[in-house]
């Protein structure tokens, strides 16, 4: 019998974050014990166990760096005590692996502290090249849509997204991306205290709620997102993606139906429209 090999702490981490979310993951646990084992023994290069981040991965020799990336971002996110703070965190924050490939951090817009706080999932190549999340196609779209329940970046709106790199591509941020920005996003959710927390697809939904479920059965749906050192748990809905409804513009009936239930929902929270058509 050979002894339990223990995985490298970031690559743990996003096992756990998605065991949390209800995911099987005893296979790539397992997996990923063997390859370790593998790579102790000799029959590998050192640095073979699998992760899914590559700043963990050191040249042979190097010394490793005294804590995980996750808990480095949690470090760095505990010690903001502003949204402004928060912003320099993260564009000083070297333990995502997408930063190699972006232009820059994209971290938010709109109004610090406002009721509402919507999140997306990662920034694309416009809003790599204008450092502003939601500027491109989709993010036109979106203001179109929240402008028709008067929701606003002007207004009454503060975005983000769960991912502040560019994903090569425009590829779906995984699930190590995700869990390395996630203490920067709970961060952000703590210092703007919004009543209301719109998550953008689902990616989005499914990384802040934890939730294994597709966007199809997390949209219409009210949920409590009930992290972030919150003193109540926060009011959560998920729309679908405007990138999505680009692509797919027969689905735009549905995302008018979810506009309506969060007016509605914006309403029994006491949160202000603004000029709503
Ligand atoms: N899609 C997202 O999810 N976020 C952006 O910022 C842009 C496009």
């Amino acid at each position: 019998m050979t002894a339990t090999q223990p995985l490298d702490p970031s690559f743990e981490s996003v096992l756990a974050f998605w065991e949390d979310a209800g995911v099987d993951v005893a296979t790539a646990r397992a997996l990923a014990r063997a390859a370790t084992r593998v790579a102790r023994s000799g029959g590998g290069a050192p640095d073979a166990a699998p992760t899914p981040n590559a700043a963990r991965i050191s040249a042979p020799g190097q010394k490793r760096a005294a804590r995980s990336p996750v808990d480095d971002a949690r470090a760095r996110a505990a010690a903001a005590t502003t949204l402004d703070e928060l912003a320099a965190a993260i564009a000083a924050f070297d333990g995502c692996p997408l930063k190699a490939s972006a232009k820059r951090a994209v971290f938010a817009d709109g109004v610090p502290g406002a009721p509402i706080m919507a999140i997306g999932e990662a920034p694309g190549r416009d809003e790599d090249a204008e450092g502003r999340p939601f500027v491109g196609r989709a993010g036109q779209l979106l203001d179109r849509m929240f402008a028709a329940i008067g929701v606003s970046r002007a207004t009454n709106l503060f975005i983000t997204n769960a991912v502040f790199w560019r994903p090569p591509g425009n590829r779906t941020p995984d699930a190590g991306e995700l869990a390395v920005c996630r203490p920067f996003v709970e961060r952000a959710i703590e210092l703007g205290r919004p009543k209301a927390l719109i998550l953008i697809g689902g990616t989005a939904g499914q990384a802040i709620l934890k939730r294994p479920e597709g966007v199809m059965r997390l949209r219409g749906r009210r949920f409590a997102y009930g992290e972030s050192g919150l003193t109540q748990p926060l009011n959560a809905m998920v729309i679908l993606h405007p990138a999505y409804l680009l692509r797919r513009p027969q689905e735009k009936g549905l995302a008018w139906t979810d506009l309506q239930a969060i007016a509605a929902w914006l309403d029994e929270l006491g949160i202000a429209r603004a000029g709503a058509v």
